[in-house]
Order: structure tokens, then C-alpha cells, then sequence
């Protein structure tokens, strides 16, 4: 059936005319993808970051199945289940927020999140603060909500950029100074900003940035005085990711908006949160509609995707991934290394489960390296100068250490 498909379907960030083969899967396992050709790859990148304790985890399947068998879907307005109360519960504790708003993926949870925070300012009699700060190189998601937070200039929505909405779109204050001009900025324009959005400590799709938990609590404090909401899009570093439950905790903030996604359900279903703190919550209540949040997905809440991130949640507690991540961290660090002084490399950063070799070399060249890791047993994605891995968090030291290897040993034997 694949073949029939393939002159229908419409892949992900491809030029339909002329783009690499897709490989042929069958099942997968663990870190292992199982392809129909009989060859078994590592897989490196976790599915977009999103499968935290690898494919067909059992005790999640398990759940899922149960699930399914009693009540794969019913509409959240009028109707409460126990598996997406029960996850609301849980992920507001596991997340230290107060209220959760069920959406489909981390684009629309970033959706979600603008919408909160203009009607937020329109509740409390400020509508003139309607635009957001985000930062270069930032992603935000697809929709066109998220990507008016995109860094224009760089990205891949430059083309829509009459149609998006007017943002700032600043750089990532770097130290003191910098710093400075960003109070100075925030102070000046307080009356028409809604909120700031920031990815936590790791710029992902960007380029595998690393930013710093001493710069993101200031950028959180000059938030908080000068009244502008502080957004963490933990979408991709969420869940343990960077070490910790969430990148936040590395600054210890607590920000008014937490947007997750990717690894809610463990990466088995589609489903992202946008959570709030109560005072945000509060600011919609009241005897009229017109202050309640009109919003309302289809599919918000689904108790199967529920069911998932209820499973997920199950394996976070029952084990100390932090730990977990930590020895990750280290294994990545030190084979990583070997790869510093080879040609072409310019850096080489780890920071909990993600790894990065930044090298030189475009479009072709990452194109290129794709196939060369597919023919060594590892899928892994390289994109922008980066050659990075983000495993799944219980990926076993041997199949890291093929990752690693393969880095490597590519790496060194480049012409
Ligand atoms: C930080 C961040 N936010 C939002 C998104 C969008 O999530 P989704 O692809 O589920 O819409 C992504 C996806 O990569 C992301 O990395």
C-alpha cells in the first residue's frame, strides 16, 4: 500500500518533487525502528523528541488497549471521564500549575497560550497589549499564531510575513548588558505587550541552541515587573529533556503560561497543554460569557491521548529519570568529545539527553550525512550545521553508544 499512498500523501518540510526516499517501517521497539527491508536502526532523535520511553512501551500500550475498549473519545463540553480529569490532576501537580487547557498539538497549544494571554489583558481593561516579544531563532510551532512568534529573518516562515501578526522578535540577551536593553525594550513598550514567549535553555529547531538558567530567570523577573506575561514553550524540552522535569526548574521560575506537547504521551498520541497559574485562571471568571475563554477543539482532551499521558506520567514517577538523564548526559558528553578537533566541527554541547555536533556545510551536506547514518544503522536528522541526537530518555548504553560511534566514526572519516 505504500506505493499506491506515496502519489497521495504530502510529507512534512519536503519538496514533493524531488525528496529523499522514505524509509519503510514496520514496527518499532524501544530505540529500534524495524523497516520492512530487514534492517533495524537506532533511533536517534526520538521521533521529533516526543517518544521519552521509547516506541510500544508496554505498560503504555497496555493502558492505551484498556482505553480503547471503553471509551476512545467523548466531546469535553458536558461530558467528564476519569482519564482526562484524572491527567489534569496530575499534570497540574507533576507541572506545579493550577489549570490545564487540553489541545491537539504544540502548535495549537501556542495558539492556546496568545489567545490566554491577549484575553487576559482585555479582562483586566488593557486591550492595547496585544504583541509579543519572542526571540531569533525561536520556533514556536506551524499555525499562523506561532509562527508570527518565529524569528522571521532566519526561518522558514520569512514568505509569510505580510500575513503574520506584528511581533518583536529580539535577541536572546546574552549577558548583563544586554540584559539592560532588554528591560529598557520591555519598559518603553509595556503598554501594548501581551506576554513574552521563550524556549527554555534549548533553542531546538532553531539550531540546537543552548541558552542560560541565569539569563532566563532575569528575562522572567523583567517580565514580572513590568506586568507582561512570561510564556515557556517547554513543547520540545519538556519532560525531563535538559535533566530536570522542565528547563524552568533549572532557573527555578514559575512562569504565568507552561506549554507542553511532543512527550505528554510519552510520544505515543497527539495531544499538548497549555497550563496556567490561577491568577491567570481567575481573570476569566465571572458572570458573563464574554469573559470566559471561547475555545473549544474537537478532540480536546481525548481520553485515549489521555490515557497515554496518564501511562507516561505512571513510568516518570516510577523511576528517577532525572538520574536517568543525568548519565546520558554524561555518556554523551565524553564520546561526544572525540569529535572536537575534527575537520569541520565548530562545537560540540550537551545538555541532559540532547547532544550536538555543529559543523560546517549546508543543505546537501546534511542530505548526505542523512543516508550515510541510515547505511551505519542510526536514524538521526541533521538539519542547519547540526548533527544532533535527543534518544529516547531510557534509550539502553549500548544503542547510545552506536549513535555516538556513528557520529563519530562519520565525522572523521569525512573527505
Ligand atoms: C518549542 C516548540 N514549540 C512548539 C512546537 C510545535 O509543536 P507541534 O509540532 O506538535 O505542533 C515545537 C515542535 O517542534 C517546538 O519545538
Amino acid at each position: 500500500m505504500i506505493n499506491q499512498g506515496a502519489n497521495h500523501i504530502w510529507l512534512p518540510y519536503s519538496q514533493m518533487q524531488n525528496h529523499l526516499p522514505q524509509l519503510e517501517v514496520e514496527r518499532a521497539r524501544g530505540s529500534k525502528i524495524f523497516l520492512k527491508n530487514g534492517q533495524v536502526l537506532i533511533d536517534g532523535i526520538s521521533s521529533w523528541w516526543s517518544m521519552a520511553h521509547g516506541y510500544s512501551h508496554p505498560h503504555i500500550i497496555k493502558e492505551l488497549v484498556r482505553q480503547a475498549k471503553i471509551l476512545p473519545h467523548i466531546m469535553l463540553a458536558g461530558f467528564a471521564n476519569d482519564e482526562t480529569y484524572k491527567l489534569a490532576y496530575r499534570l497540574c501537580q507533576f507541572a506545579k500549575m493550577d489549570r490545564v487547557f487540553f489541545s491537539d498539538s504544540g502548535s495549537t497549544a501556542i495558539e492556546v497560550a496568545m489567545k490566554i494571554c491577549w484575553q487576559f489583558h482585555i479582562n483586566s481593561g488593557a486591550s492595547s497589549k496585544t504583541q509579543f516579544i519572542s526571540f531569533k531563532n525561536s520556533y514556536h510551532g506551524d499555525t499562523t499564531g506561532a509562527m508570527s512568534l518565529a524569528d522571521l529573518n532566519s526561518g522558514m516562515h520569512q514568505k509569510f510575513e505580510k500575513i503574520l501578526l506584528q511581533n518583536f522578535s529580539l535577541d536572546l540577551p546574552q549577558n548583563q548588558n544586554d540584559l539592560n536593553a532588554f528591560e529598557d525594550f520591555v519598559r518603553k513598550n509595556k503598554n501594548i505587550l501581551a506576554g513574552i514567549f521563550v524556549e527554555p535553555l534549548i533553542q531546538c529547531a532553531g539550531g540546537m541552541r543552548f541558552g542560560d538558567a541565569d539569563i532566563l530567570q532575569q528575562i522572567f523577573l523583567i517580565a514580572k515587573k513590568h506586568e507582561v506575561l512570561f510564556i515557556a514553550d517547554e513543547c520540545a524540552v519538556g519532560f525531563y529533556r535538559t535533566g530536570k522535569k522542565f528547563a524552568i526548574n533549572h532557573a527555578d521560575i514559575s512562569p504565568d503560561i507552561l506549554v507542553v506537547g511532543k512527550a505528554l504521551t510519552g510520544g505515543t498520541m497527539t495531544l499538548a497543554a497549555t497550563l496556567v497559574s490561577e491568577e491567570i485562571f481567575k481573570k476569566f471568571l465571572g458572570n458573563s460569557l464574554d469573559l470566559a475563554l471561547m475555545h473549544g477543539p474537537t478532540f480536546m482532551g481525548n481520553p485515549l491521548a489521555a490515557s497515554a499521558a496518564n501511562a507516561s506520567l505512571d513510568l516518570f514517577e516510577s523511576e528517577n529519570y532525572e538520574k536517568k538523564v543525568l548519565a546520558n548526559e554524561a555518556f554523551l558528553k565524553k564520546e561526544l568529545e572525540k569529535c572536537r578537533n575534527l575537520k569541520n566541527v565548530k562545537d560540540v554541547r550537551v545538555l541532559g539527553a540532547v547532544g550536538v555536533v555543529e559543523i560546517e556545510g549546508g543543505f546537501e551536506k546534511m542530505l548526505d550525512l542523512r543516508k550515510k547514518f541510515v547505511a551505519d544503522g542510526v536514524f538521526l536528522r541533521p538539519f542547519a550545521g547540526c548533527i544532533y541526537t535527543m534518544p529516547a530518555l531510557n534509550i539502553k548504553k549500548s544503542e547510545l553508544k552506536k549513535i555516538t560511534d556513528s557520529i563519530v566514526g562519520i565525522l572523521q572519516n569525512q573527505k
